[in-house]
């Protein structure tokens, strides 16, 4: 299969680094012309440099903004007044018990969450849909539907992404625009890994010690047996914003390793 997405316009929120950075690489690497975000300037502009030494000839280009509010959406939105796939990518998460969980963590696990998602896609659907091609893609997770125990208030707003995907699907029905979630299980993000070396070099094991105690007990469903890497999970994206992905749209896809132990 080849895809080529040259002449499109991609906006990835959240993506100075981990899955959002692949993404966004994947997209260029394609031959679209991508917007990358993340709050800080300094780090926007280190991603833009790292993405056009490692894609040469890549469009690609960065803007700041915070996008827990509708003002940095707006701000974005005013920079970059159109596009044909918005990956909405931007997702915190902490483990934190419930009990623990307050209503200023709910607030803004949802504003983060689930409103940046909500505000990017009403602007950027409305001028896909009038063109008649689009793509509009969600980042959830498995916490979104199982795993809810150890950090309730992520999962709760991923199960919302989900519902949001879905609807939004629905009402962009016949409109040439698709609209579908994908739903990575644990990634080897450098987040994560800065995580795990920690609790290696704490525990004088090694990464790879770690990870295969972690798949052989709490995470003993996966298929996989390790991380996924954050290209994999781009690989599945950059599908579903092809042209070749046309028929695929109101789905919400895993690339999990199989943890999840159900077909659907
Ligand atoms: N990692 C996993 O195992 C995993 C599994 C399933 C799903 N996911 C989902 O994948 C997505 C990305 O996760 P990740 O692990 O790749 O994240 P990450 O490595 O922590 O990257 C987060 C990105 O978002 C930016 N960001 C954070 N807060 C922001 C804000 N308020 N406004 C704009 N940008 C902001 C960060 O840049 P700054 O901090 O510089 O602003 C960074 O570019 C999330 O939706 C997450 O739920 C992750």
């Amino acid at each position: 299969m080849d895809i080529k997405l040259n002449g499109k316009k991609a906006v990835i929120s959240g993506s100075t680094t981990g899955i959002g950075f692949a993404i966004a690489k994947g997209l260029a690497k394609a031959g679209a012309s991508v917007l990358l975000n993340g709050r800080f300037e300094e780090q926007v502009t280190e991603a833009v440099e790292r993405l056009k030494r490692e894609i040469p000839g890549a469009e690609a280009c960065g803007f700041a903004a915070d996008l827990s509010s509708s003002v940095g959406v707006n701000e974005l939105i005013n920079y970059w007044p159109e596009t044909d796939i918005l990956v909405n990518n931007l997702g915190i998460f902490e483990p934190k018990e419930f009990f623990e969980i307050t209503d200023e963590d709910w607030e803004h696990y949802f504003q983060v969450n689930v409103m940046s998602a909500v505000r990017l896609s009403r602007h950027y659907a409305k001028g896909m849909k009038e063109k008649g091609w689009g793509r509009v893609l969600f980042n959830g997770s498995v916490t979104g539907g199982f795993y809810l125990g150890e950090m309730v208030h992520y999962g709760a707003a991923k199960a919302a992404v989900l519902g949001l995907s879905r609807g939004l699907a629905e009402s962009l029905a016949k409109s040439g625009v698709t609209v579908n979630a994908f739903i990575p299980g644990p990634t080897k993000t450098e987040r994560n890994s800065e995580y795990f070396d920690h609790w290696a070099k704490e525990s004088g094991k090694s990464f790879q010690e770690i990870e295969k105690g972690l798949f052989d007990k709490d995470l003993s469903t996966s298929l996989l047996g390790r991380f996924i890497s954050t290209e994999e999970v781009a690989n599945m994206v950059v599908f579903l914003a092809s042209e070749q992905a046309s028929a695929i749209t109101g789905a919400a896809l895993k690339v999990d390793g199989g943890i999840v132990r159900s077909l659907l």
